[in-house]
């Protein structure tokens, strides 16, 4: 009961130390602040933000915060903390006055800026601090349709919030917000980045580089980030990227750099690039320069289609005459799958039969790519090549942990196969991969927007990998001479005849 009203209100806490943190992301300057908490739980945010005002050398005169709260069970204490941020500001002559909206923050918000348009009004606040609820919101709920009516389309609550409180600030307010990374790549939340990066100039972006570690709480699946962002419609030239552990007393890195090397002006798709250090720049520079698409290469990746657990009664633990070889992530050996696996608690092969044929695909070779990695992984990346010529088999089938790289269905020549998997094992593929990925999974639409080397550059790695074997430093010394520096040599020429 408990554990499903959580999941229902998207209710994971922010810890005190997180919520301080996020309070010293403001700038210092107003006289008078109104502060927008949406989705406050006990008030802790609000908290951390008036003891930090009230430390600071630029106190503000008056204060006024509006703390929206849908649970009725976490009211008391919010009302509470209101009354003790009371206390200590008129302890030291700041005005304070709270109201508490027990009501729901979209259908209220949406109300508002219905009757408001475009019309500043004194509602409008110019602080938020939200560690808003993480949601899925159904295509045919009640909030998507009232979302849709203002023309902000989101299927996360969590973006919902971000863009109704965007649009609650007025010129110059600030945001500070705690959320996953999700938002920062793939194709849910484009929209919602179109429209957030057209209002909000980003100023700073905390990583938090393990998954738990902003939320001690195992259901937290995601990495988070704390962003803070100011209504305005120019993006600043600088971003502040600062990341840490997550522990409260562990140290933060923090440094400067392009805007155009978070949000790169020539990306439609506006993914936001969490650029953490000089490897992850450099990463980033040498990626931008490859320009040849998956389908430039004549490929494409898609998802294992075997659900094990749906298809359980056709899966054997070994293989006989009318099954075919089945690929889970365990079968992944260095460079290439090793099948079968006997001693593996996964099957190793799957019955080929008409429920199962569609499921399939043809004998061949293909690169592969694990969709989540093991926490022993050190990259994100892990590839390996299935290749036909050691599995005698007409069909196989991919789990759904996987992705396969293919050619319309097919597989794919063996140098190019081999080529891939190293360019994708490599580790300036994996440092750019995390800088916009923030999840354990690696999709196929995430390989897909990836930028490859050209076919020949591939196949030359091909060809070179047998000569050095598959280990780390091998691989990315390949890629470096061949693709990186492959690349420095063809620009000196060109320049040159020119
Ligand atoms: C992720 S928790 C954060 C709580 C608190 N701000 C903190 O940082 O600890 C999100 C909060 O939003 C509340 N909430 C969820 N849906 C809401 C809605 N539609 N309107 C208002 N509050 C909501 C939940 O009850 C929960 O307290």
């Amino acid at each position: 009961m408990i554990i499903d009203k959580k999941r229902e209100l998207g209710q994971f806490f922010t810890p005190k130390g997180v919520a301080d943190f996020m309070a010293t992301f403001f700038f210092d300057q107003r006289r008078t602040v109104n502060l927008l908490d949406a989705g406050a739980g006990t008030g802790i945010l609000t908290k951390s933000f008036i003891n930090r005002l009230c430390l600071s050398q630029n106190r503000p005169e008056q204060i006024k915060v509006t703390a929206y709260e849908i649970d009725s069970i976490l009211i008391p204490q919010l009302m509470e903390t209101m009354s003790e941020c009371k206390r200590i500001c008129e302890d030291i002559g700041i005005s304070f006055k709270a109201e508490i909206r027990r009501k729901d923050f979209v259908e209220d918000a949406v109300r508002l800026i219905r009757k408001n348009g475009a019309t500043p009004i004194d509602l409008k606040f110019n602080a938020a601090i939200v560690n808003p609820p993480y949601k899925k919101i159904k295509s045919n709920s009640k909030s998507r349709l009232l979302l849709q009516s203002i023309g902000i389309e989101t299927s996360n609550l969590y973006t919902a919030f971000l863009s109704l409180i965007v649009r609650l600030l007025n010129k110059n307010g600030e945001l500070v917000a705690i959320t996953p990374r999700s938002f920062c790549n793939g194709p849910y939340f484009k929209s919602f980045r179109s429209d957030f990066l057209n209002s909000m100039s980003l100023q700073r972006i905390h990583v938090y580089e393990s998954r738990a570690a902003a939320f001690k709480d195992s259901e937290v699946l995601q990495e988070n980030i704390i962003f803070h962002a100011v209504k305005e419609y120019t993006q600043p030239d600088r971003v502040i990227i600062s990341n840490s552990l997550g522990k409260p007393d562990a140290s933060v890195s923090m440094h400067e750099v392009k805007y155009t090397d978070v949000v790169a002006s020539s990306d439609a798709d506006q993914f936001i690039h969490l650029v953490l250090n000089e490897l992850n720049i450099k990463a980033k520079k040498l990626m931008k320069r490859l320009t040849t698409s998956l389908m430039e290469l004549g490929l494409n990746v898609s998802t294992g289609r075997v659900v094990d657990f749906r298809a359980e009664s056709f899966l054997r633990k070994t293989c006989h005459n009318n099954t075919v070889p089945l690929i889970y992530p365990c079968h992944f050996n260095g460079g290439y799958v090793c099948w079968p696996k006997i001693d593996s608690r996964k099957p190793n092969a799957i019955v080929d039969s008409a429920q199962t044929h569609q499921l399939l695909v043809p004998s061949g070779t293909y690169v592969l790519v694990k969709r989540f990695s093991a926490k022993e992984e050190k990259r994100r990346i892990v590839a390996c090549i299935y290749n036909h010529k050691k599995i005698n088999a007409p069909f196989v089938g991919f789990e759904n942990h996987l992705n396969y790289f293919h050619n319309k269905g097919n597989g794919i020549p063996l140098k190019l196969a081999k080529g891939l998997a190293v360019f994708l094992n490599s580790t300036i593929v994996d440092t750019y991969f995390r800088q916009f990925s923030g999840h354990t999974q690696v999709n196929a639409t995430d390989l897909k927007s990836l930028k490859y080397p050209n076919k020949a550059t591939l196949e030359k790695l091909g060809d070179l990998i047998n000569l050095s074997g598959w280990n780390q430093d091998n691989i990315d010394n390949l890629v470096k001479m061949e693709v990186f520096d492959g690349q420095e040599k063809h620009k000196d020429s060109s320049k040159k005849t020119a």
